[in-house]
Parts: C-alpha cells; structure tokens; sequence
C-alpha cells in the first residue's frame, strides 16, 4: 500500500486530490494543512495540521508517516497579494519547497509539485515544457524559483504546471472564475473582465487526477497539464453566464491597461499537452463538460 501525503488539503486542488485519492483503495492517504480540516469528508484517511513553512514540522510528519509520494499543492497563490508581501511569498513559495526537497531526499519521497503557467511571459503562448520562462511579476517569479529547487532536487520530482483552476470546494468562501462570474451575475453584480488575456481554464478534477497519475506510474519531470481550450478571460466568463442562463449584461468587458492589477498578467498563456497526454494518460475535460460537473456539484450542496 502507497503512502500519500497531501500538503494544502483545504485548498482547490488539495481537496481534489484528497477526493480522487479517496475512491482509491490501495492508499493510506495523509492529508495536511495550515489549520483546521476544512475539508467537509472527514473518513478514510489521516488529518494533520501542517505549515509548510516549518521544516521541524515537516520532518515530524515524514518521520511518522514515511510517505512514498508528496502532493506539494500548498502556496501562496493571491498574486497581487505577493507583489506587496514579498516575505510571506518567498516563505511559502520558495523556502517551504526548499525544505520539502530536502525532507524527501532524505526520505526518498517522490515530489510532486504544482507550478503556474505565470512563469511564462504570455507573449507567445500556447507552451511547451521546452519554452523558456520569464516572469512578468513576484509571483511568477517566486513560483520560478521553487521550480528551480525541486529541479535540483536529488529526490525524484515531478512539476505540474497548471492555469486558471476552477471547481467547487467545500470551502465555499474560497472563490475561482466560474464560481466569481455565476455568483456575481447570480446576485446581480456588475463585474470587469478583461478582454485580452488568454487562458486555457483547468477543471481542478482533471489537474487532481493528472497529480495522481504522475504518483501511480512513477512519472518525473516537467509537464503542462491544463484544459485543452485557450480563450479570453471574458468568453470563459460569457460561457460560464450561457451555461447557468444568467444576464451576460452585468459583464463588463475592460482589457488590461483598464483593469490595472497591481502585478502585470502575461497575455496570452495556454499550454502544449502532449507531453502530459502521453506519459500521464490525461483527457481534459472541454470547458462544456466542466461547467457540467461544477453544475452538479453546486446541486447536490443546494447552492
Ligand atoms: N488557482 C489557480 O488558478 C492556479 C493557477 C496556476 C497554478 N496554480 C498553483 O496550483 C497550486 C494549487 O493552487 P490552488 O488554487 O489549489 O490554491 P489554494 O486554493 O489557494 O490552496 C492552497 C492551500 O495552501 C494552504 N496553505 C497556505 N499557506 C500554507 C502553509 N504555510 N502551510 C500549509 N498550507 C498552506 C492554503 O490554506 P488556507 O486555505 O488556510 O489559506 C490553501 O488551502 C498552487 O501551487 C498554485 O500556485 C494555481
């Protein structure tokens, strides 16, 4: 039976890679975050408080569970957040990665760590894994900077890099496009969306599913893994209104000079998934279908 540890379980990704780990049943799987478990499924597996930033903590939890692979989903991940609380970022980003890599080597842990499509600058995407990055903001660049360490690392190591993730979580205060533009146009709120920036939304099941897949086989190395249709920020935001039929009115299309965030998002990312086709088996979901599941989901919570 594997070992599994999951870092960031109350997190978008981390709650579905705990979810997809759970319909399995040749796994022990551990499950860990900054604080409380706020994962509504509390059977089938371990719960521990973990801060990442801890490496004394981190050891503990090797130390007792000996995992065989690490889902490392925990981060910083509010970007314009990062741009002004550099400290915490390069904690979270970088340093707690640094500390993951060391802890797995001497435990000969498999890595798994989550980068960003960010890493690219956006003037000529779609990306292959063989396309050099260049960071447009601190995130980005912090984001680059773990890559750097798992890329040394002596342990053996997979990078995801994924793009705009979307999905439900359990915890519902967390919000992400889909659930931000139905919500909004839910509650009749006007909402600016940008018009010019392109991304290939990434249904969180499918980058869960593509996580697991990297750990089951044994693959390493760099992959893209992300929805298969690139588009404007504002056609995910026209579709996501289409499909629940809500007033496309209340969308304000503004490109990104107008929208002035404070860190600059490249334009147009999207990636190149053979790679991940290939050696991970992955089938995105279309934009259509994901809307879909969300759509279920939300149902069964009556929301
Ligand atoms: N979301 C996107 O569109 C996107 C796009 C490209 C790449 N990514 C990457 O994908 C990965 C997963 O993203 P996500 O959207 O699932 O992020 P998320 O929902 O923000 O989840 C991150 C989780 O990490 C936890 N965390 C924060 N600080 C921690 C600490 N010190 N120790 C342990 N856990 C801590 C957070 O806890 P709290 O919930 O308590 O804050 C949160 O549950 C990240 O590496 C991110 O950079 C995300």
């Amino acid at each position: 039976m594997k070992t599994i540890l999951i870092t960031g379980s109350n997190g978008l990704l981390g709650q579905k890679v705990l979810y997809n780990l759970l319909a399995r049943s040749d796994i022990r799987i551990i499950a860990t975050s900054k604080g409380v478990n706020r994962t509504s499924q509390k059977e089938g597996y371990i719960y521990n408080e973990l801060d990442v930033t801890d490496e004394v903590e981190i050891r503990k939890i090797f130390t007792q569970y000996k995992p065989d692979a690490v889902i490392n989903t925990a981060a910083m991940t509010n970007v314009d957040a990062c741009e002004t609380e550099r400290e915490t970022c390069d904690k979270m980003n970088i340093e707690s990665v640094e500390f993951l890599c060391r802890i797995c080597e001497e435990f000969n842990t498999h890595l798994v760590h989550i980068s960003t499509d960010f890493v690219f600058d956006g003037v000529k995407g779609p990306y292959s894994e063989l396309d050099k990055p260049n960071p447009l903001h601190y995130y980005a660049k912090s984001k680059l900077e773990g890559e750097k360490r798992v890329e040394n690392c002596k342990a053996p190591w997979t990078i995801i890099r994924t793009i705009l993730i979307y999905g439900v979580v359990d915890d519902l205060n967390r919000s992400n496009i889909i659930l931000w533009v139905k919500n909004s146009l839910s509650q009749k709120k006007v909402i600016r969306v940008v018009t010019d920036q392109f991304r290939a939304p990434t249904l969180a099941e499918d980058l869960a599913e593509a996580c697991v897949q990297a750990v089951m086989r044994g693959v390493t190395g760099m992959f893209h893994v992300s929805g298969e249709e690139i588009m404007p920020i504002i056609e995910i935001a026209n579709r996501t209104a289409d499909f629940f039929n809500l007033d496309k009115s209340y969308i304000v299309p503004v490109s990104s000079d107008e929208l002035k965030q404070p860190a600059k998002r490249p334009l147009k990312t999207g990636f190149i998934l053979d790679k991940a086709r290939k050696e991970l088996d992955f089938k995105p979901h279309s934009l259509k279908e994901g809307l879909a599941i969300v759509a279920e989901q939300l149902q069964a919570r009556k929301i």
